[in-house]
């Protein structure tokens, strides 16, 4: 977005403010949507990534399906008009009363993340249920550890023997449809070979068991660029996963989040003031690890830009932090940038996936607002 929608967002809305650019998003899914032209594809956005109303409705209007984790994001799927057909329920604890209204509403398939939750579910399924079984590959996603989740000591999905026991379960069962197999390896990828081992792995389970499968999940997990040149490349993607995809000839869903709609996002700050220590030079923002974790839980780098005029300016090298009563309340250390004076505008980028959506009002400072871009105007979120 350009600099100057930001400043006009802050002087109209104040700081600190979550804007969020929709045309960014429309086009996204877009991109993803042609780069599969040639499979049976269906995006279901991962709405744990972002789950504001405006961004939601957006996806809904383009036609995507919703991947929920928690009964919550359940009903906020429902509320913006997504129909249960078109959501997919995962999740790795997913309680009875929930699964019951899952299986009444019809949606379009329960992942199921263990044997203990297909027993959970046979004892209610009532009526014909479309479910899926997330299998772990024991893959390394070579990401942070905190969001690797295909790894044999991870909790979710269940190994390939336990598929086997469960798809035998399933057969056995007149009320259950087997879908499909689904498989999320971890968050901010940034290599095709993790993605390659785990498609290989699941094309030799299925051959194995003689499975034909209909749906073939993949989650999410591809990463952006958050300044270190890294991400997930889909020139790679395409030559090297491709291919398998072909042979399975199933219907391919991802579940991608941070890709649709990380770089969709701005968290725009104030500086308060400037502190100078004997040791250290410290930028004291009006935001902070409790309206953008990331940098406190995974040690994340968001780029921080000036929106104020630079030139002239001598370039500090500051420790970027925030008003909470933390240490780990740092976005970036000993991070050069142009001096800011009090009262300026900096920008926080790409932090529309796991920004507003893990915030919290902790310290009794209050969340963000909200702010939409729709390409004409900006307006706060409903
Ligand atoms: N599907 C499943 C089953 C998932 O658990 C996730 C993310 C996704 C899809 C979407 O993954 P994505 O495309 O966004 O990578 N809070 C962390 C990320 C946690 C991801 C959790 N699961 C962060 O800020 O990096």
């Amino acid at each position: 977005m350009e600099n100057h929608l930001l400043v006009e967002a802050a002087n109209a809305f104040g700081t600190p403010i979550y804007v969020y650019d929709l045309p960014f998003i429309a086009q996204r899914v877009e991109t993803v949507q042609s780069f599969f032209e040639d499979f049976d594809f269906r995006l279901a956005y991962a709405m744990k990534a972002n789950f504001n109303k405006d961004l939601l409705s957006l996806l809904n209007k383009l036609g995507t399906m919703v991947d929920v984790v928690s009964f919550g994001e359940y009903l906020q799927a429902l509320s913006v008009g997504f129909s249960p057909e078109r959501i997919i329920v995962n999740g790795n604890c997913k309680k009875e009363s929930e699964l019951e209204r899952y299986v009444k509403d019809g949606v379009y398939s329960i992942n199921l993340d263990s044997y203990e939750e297909l027993l959970r579910l046979e004892k209610i399924a009532s009526r014909q249920v479309r479910v899926s079984i997330r299998v772990n590959p024991d893959v390394d996603p070579k990401t942070h550890p905190h969001i690797a989740t295909g790894l044999k000591e991870n909790k979710f999905g269940v190994d390939f023997d336990t598929a086997h026991e469960m798809i035998k379960r399933i057969n056995s069962n007149k009320n259950l449809e087997l879908i499909g197999l689904h498989c999320h390896i971890g968050s901010q990828i940034t290599e095709v070979e993790p993605y390659l081992e785990a498609v290989v792995s699941i094309k030799y389970f299925a051959k194995s068991v003689g499975l034909n499968f209909e749906v073939l999940n993949l989650g999410g997990g591809w990463g952006i660029d958050y300044g270190n040149g890294k991400a997930m490349s889909l020139q790679e993607y395409r030559e090297k996963i491709f291919p398998i995809l072909k042979e399975l000839n199933s219907k391919i869903v991802l579940e991608l989040g941070r890709w649709i709609v990380a770089p969709a996002a701005y968290l725009v700050s104030k500086v308060e003031y400037v502190k100078r220590t004997p040791f250290k030079t410290f930028v004291m923002l009006d935001t902070g690890m409790n309206h953008l974790i990331r940098p406190a839980l995974y040690g994340a780098k968001h780029k921080i830009l000036p929106l104020y005029e630079t030139k002239g300016r001598e370039k500090i090298k500051a420790d970027v932090v925030g008003p909470i009563c933390e240490s780990a309340d740092t976005f970036r250390k000993s991070y050069t940038m142009p001096r800011p004076r009090e009262g300026e505008l900096v920008v926080i980028c790409d932090v529309g996936a796991y920004g507003y959506a893990m915030a919290s009002d902790y310290n009794l400072m209050p969340k963000p607002k909200e702010i939409i871009w729709d390409g004409s105007k900006l307006f706060t979120s409903s």
